[in-house]
């Protein structure tokens, strides 16, 4: 059997886990609130029009923040077209996606479901066809107590605390070519600046998160990110950063390697930031928002009815390979700690999603469960883990590990979790960690994740097929742990103090 170590220590802090890098992200796109979170006509409704049975999947996801309404939706959005009189709200054509949005659900239902599901807010504004002023007015409704237009507008609609909602997104991917309102770095830097500057007048509490590089491969990366923070450093907490992942070749060895690139993305921006604030000779540090990061091709090149309303879209039926990736990106996301403190699994329900919704009830895709196990396990301080595993080359990449691992340390709770991809696809690899500094823990659960079939899926007739089992596979003794990964597998190890 292949081999490999990994070695930790319980004083090689990365950094404390930032609860927020279990984020998701819910859009304005298909069936993503509409037949998702909300439909007042379902039997799984509540009396708001919430879906129950989305909701229950959400909680058990346990995702603390929810970036809304968009993506691609808000740089065309009027978000007053949401609130208020359902009645007398306008029905619009959104030209992001090509389809009609009927405005029934806005801000107001979005901070109720937050509430119902146990999740805050992260609000993204438009900065592609609006600006300054809107960007103003929406902190003052949402965040402002009263006696002002539109804090007492709130109220009207029956709001009489302010929403306080204290993280957003400058826009969304102004680099892109199809984003509506697309600028150049040094137009959407003046006005995210400005915005940032009236937005903070208003509330000087919130932070702000300003647009970084739709991906890392867009040609203006680099000079994008130092342009936008030589205009906005002071003004802003955090940069976005963008990812999505595909494996249409089916080059499944290759598709897994991506999580280099992944890592390599996060370090460039870091570098970046850095950068800047040497030049600035600046005190702040500007810290990382990965607020779109997911698989994502399975439903490109689909067609939807032009101008339908909540179209089936971008419904990705995810693989069990995908589910690898995904985990493979939660354990780069933990082992970045230190700067990425924001991100959010894009999305939520249907689209590119999770969890997924019909007639009859909402099932979990094969991307719940890693996202499941280190949302809820890994909280706490990651420590450092050297991984010393064989190396494989790929179409795209060299010297790939074929393990991946992140530890997180709950000291709290005197637990201590491993989280593991092995990427080899063909064998199965014995690992030895020595653990002594944990000498007095136990395992307390040892989960695998696997399939034989790397394209295998959950649906709506087999909702169960790839699922994670509870199983032995991990020893801890004399302070060492060895463990067997299966071949293609995502595991995780929980040891307790005794
Ligand atoms: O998540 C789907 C889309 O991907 C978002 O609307 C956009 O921001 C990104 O390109």
């Amino acid at each position: 059997m292949k081999k490999a170590i990994i070695i930790t220590d319980k004083n090689f802090i990365i950094g404390e886990v930032d609860k927020r890098i279990f984020g998701s992200f819910l859009e304005h796109l298909g069936r993503a609130v509409y037949g998702g979170i909300y439909q007042p006509d379902s039997p799984f409704s509540d009396k708001d029009g919430f879906r129950n049975d989305t909701a229950e999947l959400i909680k058990e996801l346990n995702v603390p923040i929810v970036r809304y309404p968009g993506g691609n939706f808000v740089s065309g959005y009027n978000w007053e077209d949401g609130i208020g009189d359902n009645s007398t709200r306008p029905q619009r054509l959104e030209l992001a996606w090509g389809a009609t949005e009927d405005n029934q659900f806005g801000l107001n239902e979005f901070t109720d479901w937050a509430k119902k599901v146990g999740t805050q807010p992260m609000m993204a504004i438009n900065l592609g066809t609006k600006g300054v002023n809107e960007a103003k007015d929406i902190v003052e409704y949402c965040n402002h107590e009263s006696g002002s237009f539109y804090s007492d507008l709130r109220k009207k609609h029956g709001y009489s605390e302010p929403h306080n909602i204290k993280l957003w997104c400058l826009g969304n991917e102004m680099d892109g070519s199809w984003q509506i309102g697309h600028k150049t770095a040094e137009e959407y830097a003046k006005l995210a600046c400005e915005s940032a500057k009236v937005m903070k007048w208003v509330d000087p509490a919130i932070e702000l998160v300003v647009c970084g590089s739709s991906h890392m491969l867009m040609d203006t990366f680099v000079q994008w990110e130092t342009t936008v923070l030589e205009h906005c450093y002071e003004n802003v907490e955090y940069i976005s950063l963008h990812s999505y992942y595909s494996n249409y070749v089916d080059d499944t060895a290759d598709f897994l390697a991506n999580t280099l690139q992944f890592d390599a993305f996060i370090e460039s921006v870091i570098t970046i930031c850095d950068y800047m604030k040497a030049k600035k000779r600046s005190k702040k540090q500007i810290n990382l928002s990965f607020d779109e990061w997911n698989v994502w091709y399975h439903s490109n090149g689909e067609k939807i009815d032009k101008w339908s309303k909540a179209p089936h879209q971008l419904e990705d039926v995810y693989t069990f390979e995908d589910a690898l990736l995904v985990g493979g990106m939660l354990i780069s996301l933990l082992n970045h700690a230190d700067r990425v403190k924001i991100a959010c699994l894009a999305q939520l329900v249907n689209v590119i999603a999770p969890i997924i919704t019909s007639d009859t009830g909402a099932w979990r895709q094969t991307i719940f469960y890693p996202f499941f196990h280190t949302s809820n396990l890994g909280r706490g301080t990651v420590l450092k883990s050297i991984v010393k595993a064989p190396l494989y080359d790929s179409k795209n990449f060299t010297d790939v590990p074929t393990v991946q691992c992140a530890i997180v340390q709950d000291e709290e709770n005197k637990k201590l979790t491993l989280f593991l991809l092995n990427k080899d696809l063909k064998e199965d690899i014995e690992i030895t960690c020595d653990l002594r500094q944990f000498r007095n823990y136990k395992v307390a659960k040892s989960i695998v994740f696997n399939h034989d079939n790397p394209k295998a899926v959950n649906t709506e007739v087999d909702p169960y097929r790839v699922v994670p089992q509870e199983k032995k596979f991990a020893d801890f003794e004399d302070g060492v742990l060895i463990m067997c990964l299966e071949k293609h597998s995502w595991s995780v190890v929980e040891l307790k103090k005794i």
